[in-house]
């Protein structure tokens, strides 16, 4: 039976901050699946800070949207047609589905979730693309100690407030940096971090950590870049190691910023940074869901939601989560 979805698609190509009326809603009448083929009705949606950079006409790590092109990004849904012996309809599974109510899509790529064990959204959140990137950036690149100090900025977002519980949960003291009062508070009271700031309300984001790492920072999981990190480049300690996961305060420039020279720490305190695509890590997924799962059921990892609601409200929801609505995971909820 033919059904017609729903899909966001690109409909300009902004410069600086983006707005509502760079996507556009269409619909599509879509054809049953073909051998090796699923259907899916999509639940949730990830909406995500890479987003932005795939809104480009320019070369990066992944080919940009097209204009016309549906929006790119992650979802959950339940399969009500299938031409794969993986999936039954029924079946609730994860993966790129892009913006949209439904697809037909190859059943390749796609992951069955276990609706018993977790909500099918915390797919998008710990037990998903957001724990693995936390997992492999804190525990691969920062290569934690017991004892050791991680400083993470982006804090109280969906990879930061990940990677700092699972810097507790080796032994290492967490210091946060986030966006408002609400969200230090979630990080110290709730998360076990050992203390957190606001940094839309420090004025010396070098003095202010200085004071809340007195020992030094060993690890720094950078998550925004900018003057933030400016500022932990003096207080590294030997052998600190900086985990370089995202820069999101330089997305919307539309000019390279020029900052201070800071490599010279590098020399000083023989830190290493280092960048890393959480994709890089595919080999290891399972192994990596299989610990963030059993973490999550020890109640070891807090996993934390803000829902939008609606397909149609998808692009506000990316655009409120780039401006720091979010506590934890920005989701859309597309369908019940
Ligand atoms: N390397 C990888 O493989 C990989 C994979 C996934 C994500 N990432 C990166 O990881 C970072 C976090 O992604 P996420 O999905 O977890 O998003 P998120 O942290 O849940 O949401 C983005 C957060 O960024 C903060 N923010 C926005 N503008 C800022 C600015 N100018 N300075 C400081 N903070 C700012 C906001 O919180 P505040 O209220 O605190 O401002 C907002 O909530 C992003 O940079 C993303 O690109 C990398």
């Amino acid at each position: 039976m033919p059904i017609e979805a729903r899909e966001i698609v690109l409909a300009a190509r902004p410069a600086g901050w983006p707005s509502e009326s760079d996507f556009r809603i269409e619909s599509r009448t879509l054809a049953d699946p073909t051998d090796g083929e699923i259907a899916i009705e999509v639940t949730h949606l990830s909406v995500d800070p890479y987003m932005r950079s795939r809104m480009r006409d320019a070369a990066s790590y992944a080919a940009p949207v097209q204009l016309g092109e549906k929006m790119t990004g992650a979802g959950v849904g339940r399969v009500f047609a299938s031409r794969s012996p993986r999936f039954q309809p029924g079946d609730w599974v994860q993966g790129v589905t892009g913006w949209c109510s439904h697809l037909v899509t190859e059943a390749r790529g796609f992951r069955k979730l276990d609706p018993s064990a977790s909500p099918g959204s915390t797919a998008l959140g710990v037990p998903g693309m957001t724990g693995l990137t936390a997992y492999f950036g804190l525990l691969d690149v920062g290569k934690p100690k017991s004892g050791e100090t991680v400083l993470i900025s982006g804090a109280a977002g969906a990879v930061g407030s990940v990677a700092g519980q699972i810097a507790r949960i080796q032994g290492c003291r967490t210091v946060g940096i986030a966006g408002s009062d609400e969200k230090v508070a979630w990080l110290v009271e709730e998360l076990g971090f050992g203390a957190a700031f606001n940094y839309k309300t420090t004025a010396d984001y070098r003095a202010r950590i200085s004071e809340l790492c007195p020992n030094g920072v060993d690890i720094y999981f950078d998550n925004v870049g900018g003057e933030i990190t400016d500022a932990v480049f003096p207080l590294l300690n030997v052998h600190a190691r900086m985990p370089v996961c995202g820069q999101i305060s330089q997305y919307n420039n539309e000019e390279q910023e020029m900052g201070p020279r800071l490599l010279w720490y590098l020399i000083t305190k023989r830190a290493r940074v280092e960048g890393f695509l959480v994709t890089d890590y595919a080999e290891r997924f399972r192994e990596a869901l299989a610990q963030l799962t059993g973490w999550y059921r020890e109640g070891r990892l807090v996993h934390r939601e803000e829902i939008e609601h609606g397909l149609e409200n998808t692009p506000r929801a990316f655009l409120e989560m780039m401006r720091g609505r979010n506590t934890g995971k920005m989701i859309v909820k597309v369908a019940d």
